[in-house]
């Protein structure tokens, strides 16, 4: 609602005397509480704006008013000029005050228009969590971190000669028909697995080394029991005296950690090109059979001569896991598809 000063009757200032000389005390004081009343009869923040115009701007009574008092004798320009000034104070402090008035109530109004209803039941907060494979790797690592190994990662899209060459797996072996992969050209590929990271750690460090490497290796697989992308983590410590028995020792010890109960652990002889002797590594399981987790082995002397280490200084050994095969075992899964599908009803109930 606007007041307009001119059209509302009620709300008029009472008729003033033109000169200010004519004007008296109770003139003033009409004047003072008429114009208040217009002041706090605003009902927004620009009727106010239009009311100060009204009562206090270039065309006001209270301008002519005060244009006249250069006119005055010094006398009456004493007496007029305070009167005039209780005047101008008067209605700047209604205008000060209306203001806050007004602000205030819009406040108030905007907050009630906008209050939320605490009431209301909470959308509850679903906390993500990680994926089971990444709970079984941080599991192997804890092991193997604690045993003094550090964590090594390599490239993913790796060169032939790290991924088969360096460990002693030429071109015309056998072994590289049950590494089928992706090729990206005559010598860059998806890694097969992950001991290339054991070449490259080898050839940038000098020994004793001790490292884990978990990671993605690739394969041109797929069925219950093979993806074409999966994780493995390898292990390799090289040192002036590692032995077959300090492997053997270190793997039990690390499977029953993993599983959290004593086992029976088998290592039977086996071969990779990489490892002299080599063996796989078998865990019995409660229903008499023995399950292949493993493999294992000394690093062959080629591969370490390949990485400028030489064998009669030094010995090491090495092994690689499937870590999905791992995380099966734990979680009893049969499927290694469900891990990558993604489908969150399968991944909430690990935690
Ligand atoms: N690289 C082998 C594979 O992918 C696994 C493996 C076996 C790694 C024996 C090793 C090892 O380091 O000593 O099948």
């Amino acid at each position: 609602m606007s007041h307009n000063v001119a059209d509302s009757s009620s709300n008029d200032l009472p008729p003033m005397p033109e000169t200010l000389i004519d004007t008296s005390s109770a003139h003033f004081d009409d004047f003072i509480a008429a114009a208040v009343r217009l002041i706090t009869n605003t009902t927004s923040l620009v009727d106010l704006q239009q009311q100060r115009v009204m009562l206090t701007g270039k065309k006001s009574t209270l301008t002519q008013w005060s244009k006249q008092l250069g006119g005055l004798d010094s006398e009456a320009k004493k007496t007029y000029g305070a009167k005039l000034h209780e005047v101008r104070s008067r209605l700047q402090q209604a205008f000060t005050d209306q203001q806050a008035n007004l602000e205030r109530l819009a406040l108030d109004a905007k907050l009630d228009a906008e209050r939320i209803d605490i009431t209301l039941p909470a959308r509850g907060n679903r906390k993500g969590r990680l994926h089971p494979i990444t709970m079984t790797t941080q599991r192997m690592q804890q092991f193997f971190v604690q045993a003094g190994f550090n964590v090594a990662t390599g490239p993913e899209v790796e060169h032939d000669y790290y991924n088969f060459e360096a460990l002693n797996i030429p071109s015309h072996h056998p072994a590289r028909a049950m590494h089928d992969t992706f090729y990206f050209d005559a010598h860059y590929l998806l890694r097969t697995h992950t001991s290339p990271v054991q070449i490259r750690t080898m050839k940038d460090s000098e020994p004793p080394i001790r490292i884990i490497c978990p990671g993605r290796v690739y394969r041109c697989d797929s069925d219950q029991t093979h993806s074409p992308m999966f994780h493995q983590l390898e292990g390799l410590m090289v040192t002036k005296s590692s032995t077959f028995a300090e492997l053997k020792g270190l793997i039990s010890e690390f499977l029953e950690a993993f599983f959290a109960k004593s086992l029976t652990v088998r290592f039977r002889p086996s071969f990779f090109p990489f490892t002299e002797p080599s063996a796989e590594v078998d865990i019995l399981a409660d229903n008499g059979k023995w399950l292949e987790v493993m493999g294992c082995g000394m690093v062959h002397p080629q591969v370490l001569k390949n990485c400028g280490i030489d064998p009669n200084d030094y010995t090491g050994f090495a092994f690689g896991m499937g870590i999905e095969r791992f995380a099966m075992l734990y979680y009893g899964i049969d499927d290694l598809r469900l891990f990558f599908q993604n489908d969150v009803r399968f991944l909430k109930q690990f935690s």
